[in-house]
Order: C-alpha cells, then structure tokens, then sequence
C-alpha cells in the first residue's frame, strides 16, 4: 500500500437516511420529466404499498441545510501533487473546474492541509495561511457559477505525510536535504518500517491542532466553500487516532474507543462550531482497515452515531489505509455495503466511493437506499463529463452547460 490516497485500496462513498425518503433531504421536485416513458417516476403521495418506485435517484437534487446539490454526483476529493507551497493555481482551477462544467453536483477539492507538515507530499494544496484563500475563492466562484456546489477536504497526513508525488515514486522523503520534514502522529509507530518514526503529539499539540482546523475551516468558508469535508480516513491523523494499530497511547487519546475517538470529535466539533448552520459538514472515514484487531465497521457505527450528535450531515464512507499489509477485497462498488450499514445502523446520510464507474450501478446505489451521495474518482479523472453522459445513459437529456446546450442538442444525421 503506498502512502498515497489514489490508491484504490485507500478508496471511499454517500444518500438519505432510512426513513427520511421525501423529507428534506430527498425533496419531492420529480425529474421523472426528463425520464423516457415507461422509466420509474416519482409521486408526491408514496404509500407503502408503492415502495417499489424509487423516490429518488441519482439525478435527484440533494439539500443538505441551506444547500441543494443538482444531482446524486459528487467528484470525490483527489490529491493532485501539484501545488507550490500549498498554493492552488490555474491546473486546480481547469481542473476542478471541467467537472463542474462536467455536471457534477458536488466538486470536493482534494485534501487541503491544515498545517505546512500536514501535507503528503510537497505538491499538496494548503489552507494554513490566510494567503491561500484567494486561488481558492477562485475555484469556489468558478464551480459555483457552473451550477456545482464548491467543496473542501481539510486534512493532515500524520504519519504519512512527507512523502514524494507518486509519479516520482511516492517514498517517503526521509531527510531535510531530501526536501522532507518531520513527521506527528499518535505514537511513535511509522507507517512502513523504516519511514521516520512519528513524534507522538502532546495533550497540548493536539489542543492547538484542533484550533488549526477551527482557523482553516475558516479561511476555506472565506473562499466560499459551500461544504467542508474533514478527512478522518486512509490512515492519516484523524484516522490514526481512530485505529488501535497506529494508536498505542495511554492518555485520555488513546486505549479505550471512547478514548481512540475524542481527536477526531474534537475536531468535528470545532469544525461544526466555526460552519454557519446553513452549511453541511461531511466527513471521510475508512469504515475498515481490513486487518485483525483494526479499526472496523463496529466501532465506524458508533463513531457515526457521535458525529451525527455533534451535527456532521454526511459521512463519506472509504476503507483501509492504516495497515500497509491489509488485504484489501477491491472489486465494484467494493465499500457500499459499509455505507449502507452506517446509513442504516447510525442514522446518518453516507456517501459511497471506489470503483463506481457505471451510471446504472451508480443510480441503483440510490434508489435502492445504500447511499445518499455517489462520489466519482478515478471516472472522473478519465472523462470529466461523466454526469452529463450518466443523464444520457440513464434516458434524459444531458443538462449542457448554458454556452453549450443550444448548440449541442441537433446533431446532423
Ligand atoms: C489521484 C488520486 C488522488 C486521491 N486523493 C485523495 C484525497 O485527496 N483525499 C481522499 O480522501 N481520497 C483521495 N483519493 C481517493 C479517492 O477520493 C477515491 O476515494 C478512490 O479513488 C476510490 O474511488 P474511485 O474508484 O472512484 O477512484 C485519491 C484517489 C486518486 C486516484
């Protein structure tokens, strides 16, 4: 397993809580107009006896608080190992913004770190200066003018960071003349043997790590992000907290679950005080590290069940990341059921991710209640117009952008 989260056995996914169907989160707007004749559509008056036609599906709105995704389709969050001193710039802009214009519903821009030392790798985008912001403001505006709701990962490597972008090979960069730094975690226990070994923070650092996510949530709501991710998944700190096989401490941080869990509700929490009400907050677990006496399903439930107490909306729901040996079962659709068990047992909206390529099987994750929210990686990276082609393959008519639309729709014969 590399440190890196494009790997797919670092993957993650998102719907409405069961029983929530036609409440706000599933709005009653049908686009059952846009469906070919004999395609399900949607009523205002379900019964029970009707449960067989799906109330919502993929291309049905999301409002999450005061905000309305246009569809089911979110571009999950990507790191792009191409940012100088954490500064996005015009590749971020074109990049996400091809999405947007794409149709994507959500565009999550790619784990942004909260501190310089948070970062993977050199190339990541930061959000620890008040600096930052501008670049970010401009993809925020630019998204949003193309119908997609702007959003952020906020996010610190722990253990994993100081790290070389992948194409050179994704090692970690052991030294300071190697353009590598040192790295936190919970313990002093390194991700590969052999990596630097981790300073475990203080009771004091974590005291100020929590105000650094506080401040970045800050300045990523002053560039105009609608939706706020915090990244607890893939074996960085959050995460590292979470599992008993990166967490061997023996303060108030670490031992029991209750214990493993307060980082990362800590920062939930300050997360959730410094976003308006009107904004969601999700957040991306690994819901499994895959390995023996990890951090599990189980304990992902009772996790969830805390967060949606504090007021997250959403959880993002990946796997593994901790365990560098974790043998990982990667097929289709390989982390839903994790969604829909955290749907279903925490009461919270989820996400699903990894490996969801195909429109149907994207629309079906919907309809039948797995998950809330689709995010689309790897897809996406391969053809960024993914939603619009998923309107065509599903029978509707693509929602071009304004400047295309009119100019698309008649084909010569
Ligand atoms: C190039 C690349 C970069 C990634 N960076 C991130 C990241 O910044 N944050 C994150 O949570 N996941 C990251 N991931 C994981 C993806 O968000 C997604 O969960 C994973 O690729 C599985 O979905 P997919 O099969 O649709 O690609 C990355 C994946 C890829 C391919």
């Amino acid at each position: 397993m590399s440190h890196h989260d494009e790997n797919p056995r670092g993957a993650a996914a998102a719907s409405d809580p069961p029983g929530k169907a036609g409440s706000a989160a599933a709005p009653a707007a049908s686009n059952g107009d846009r469906r070919p004749a004999g395609a399900a559509i949607r009523t205002q008056c379900q019964s029970e006896h009707d449960r067989e036609v799906p109330e919502v599906d993929l291309m049905s709105p999301l409002a999450l608080r005061g905000v309305t995704l246009r569809n089911r389709i979110a571009m999950s969050p990507m790191c792009m190992y191409s940012a100088h001193d954490g500064f996005a710039d015009d590749f971020h802009l074109v990049h996400l913004g091809s999405r947007a214009v794409g149709g994507a519903g959500l565009v999550v821009v790619e784990a942004t770190a909260i501190t310089a030392e948070g970062r993977i790798s050199p190339g990541d985008t930061g959000i620890w200066k008040d600096e930052h912001i501008e670049p970010l403001a401009r993809i925020a505006r630019f998204v949003e003018r193309q119908g997609a709701v702007p959003g952020i990962q906020l996010a610190h490597a722990g253990r994993k960071a100081s790290c070389d972008a992948p194409w050179k090979g994704g090692g970690s960069l052991k030294t300071a003349a190697a353009g590598g730094w040192p790295v936190v975690g919970p313990s002093p226990l390194p991700f590969y043997a052999g990596d630097p070994v981790p300073v475990p923070l203080s009771e004091t650092d974590i005291e100020a790590y929590v105000e650094a996510w506080g401040a970045a949530a800050r300045r990523a709501l002053a560039a105009g992000f609608k939706v706020i991710e915090l990244h607890a998944a893939h074996g960085y700190l959050m995460h590292e907290f979470l599992s008993p096989l990166s967490n061997h401490r023996t303060d108030g941080y670490g031992g029991s679950l209750e214990n493993r869990m307060r980082f990362p509700l800590e920062v939930a929490r300050r997360l959730r005080e410094a976003i308006p009400p009107e904004l969601p907050l999700f957040v991306r677990i690994s819901a499994t590290d895959w390995a023996d006496g990890g951090w599990d399903v189980e304990q992902s439930i009772i996790l969830c069940r805390e967060l949606k107490s504090l007021g997250v909306d959403l959880v993002d729901v990946s796997s593994g990341g901790t365990a560098p040996d974790a043998r990982i079962p990667v097929a289709r659709g390989y982390q839903v059921p994790f969604a829909r068990r955290i749907r279903e047992e925490a009461h919270i909206r989820t996400g699903g991710v990894g490996l969801i390529t195909d429109p149907q099987y994207a629309d079906e994750i919907i309809t039948s209640g797995q998950a809330d929210l689709v995010f689309i990686g790897r897809e996406l990276l391969r053809e960024p117009y993914w939603a619009l082609k998923a309107q065509q393959a599903l029978g509707m008519e693509p929602e071009w952008p304004i400047q295309y639309g009119y100019a698309v729709k008649r084909r010569a014969r």
